[in-house]
């Protein structure tokens, strides 16, 4: 009879890429059946740029970020590791997804955040599958100093994406691109805050070129928010801002990663801004495709691309859509649309849906 941990192994990044991932036999997978997400065409898009553009939504995964591809493996290697407990720090993301691993793992799990600047979805994941979550009036990047100098002296494992479990698992999402599409894309372009998510891309798209699975890698775009571009700079922002809360980050852990991510494709890391990031998520929510703000700095950065005439006409154009709009519920109640209250009486209700 199979062994039920691997056959259900078999079915998230672990069990799908097995071979391609720093994992034995020996190794205890915690999975909640992450990754496989969708590629979507976005014809609106690829009318608007005059080229083939594709989103990975990866905000259909377990926990409604892309953060769950890397998080499978780092604490499937805690509790291989015989760790009791993970710690990170998190603009949100991070913490809902090593929250809820954690819990499936049955190991503790600690979160340091910036104090207010959580989007509320992400905070109630954290908070309901039981870790202990602490605010700090500070920003990310001290918060991620403060979890380094803590695990650094206690017997905890980090899982940050300064834990190279997280950046191996999120590779991944590259195989299941070129998979979907039979090729590497032309261009491949996504936000970047920490920045060890477009590390794990450029990663993965070189190894599949290396397996012969494409026959060429793409040119890699990062989109930081204006107030928060640290890396577009050329120095760490001391008080990053931006409305997309995920992304607000002076001092990207993988900074060596995006550039050289950028620098080796061909690509770019650029700014883009929030009233930009803003229209972006309102055009994708329209399209029926509901982001979180960071997200839509994808196609904020496409749009920047297209118009500084940087996109080619026919290419073939991945951006990633790194976590749902479910996640920020306080963004979306600001939608254009108002809620309307009318009487209970069909004449009124029709006026009020513009339909009469
Ligand atoms: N998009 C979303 C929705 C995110 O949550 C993050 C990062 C990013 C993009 C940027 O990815 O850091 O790999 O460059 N969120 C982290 C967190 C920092 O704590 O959840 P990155």
């Amino acid at each position: 009879m199979s062994d039920p941990a691997r056959v259900a192994g078999r079915r998230g990044v672990i069990g799908r890429y097995f071979e391609h991932l720093p994992v034995s036999e020996l190794t205890p997978v915690v999975t909640l059946d992450e990754g496989d997400t969708p590629l979507l065409r976005s014809e609106r898009l690829s009318m608007e740029t005059g080229a083939e553009v594709w989103l990975k939504y990866e905000g259909l995964n377990p926990t409604g970020s892309f953060k769950d591809r890397g998080m499978t493996l780092a604490i499937s290697k805690a509790l291989e590791a015989e760790s009791q407990a993970v710690v990170c720090a998190s603009t949100g993301n991070t913490s809902a997804s090593a929250a809820a691993y954690a819990a499936r793992a049955g190991v503790r799990c600690g979160v340091l955040i910036p104090s207010g600047k959580v989007a509320l979805g992400k905070l109630a994941q954290a908070l309901v599958h039981g870790a202990r979550v602490v605010e700090i009036e500070g920003n990310f990047d001290r918060a991620l100093a403060l979890t380094q100098e803590l695990a650094a002296n206690h017997p905890v494992t980090l899982v940050n994406s300064v834990n190279p479990f997280r950046i191996q698992g999120q590779k991944t999402a590259a195989f299941e691109i070129v998979e979907a599409l039979g090729r590497a894309p032309n261009m491949h372009l996504m936000p970047v805050g920490n920045a060890g998510n477009i590390t794990s891309y450029w990663l993965g798209y070189r190894e599949a070129t290396q397996l012969g699975w494409a026959d060429s890698t793409p040119r890699m775009f990062g989109f930081q928010a204006e107030g928060a571009a640290p890396i577009v700079r050329g120095h760490p922002v001391d008080e990053p801002e931006t409305v997309a809360t995920a992304i607000r980050i002076g001092n990207p852990a993988s900074w060596d990663g995006a550039v050289a991510a950028a620098r080796d494709s061909a690509g770019a890391i650029e700014a883009v801004t929030d009233d930009d990031i803003i229209a972006a998520y309102h055009s994708l929510a329209r399209e029926g495709i509901f982001v979180e703000l960071a997200s839509a700095a994808s196609i904020a950065g496409l749009r920047k691309l297209h118009q500084e005439g940087a996109v080619e006409p026919g290419s073939m154009v991945v951006c990633v859509l790194t976590g749902h709009g479910l996640k920020d519920p306080d963004t979306a109640m600001r939608a254009e649309t108002p809620l309307a209250r009318v009487d209970a009486e069909v004449t009124a209700i029709l006026r009020a849906m513009d339909l009469g």
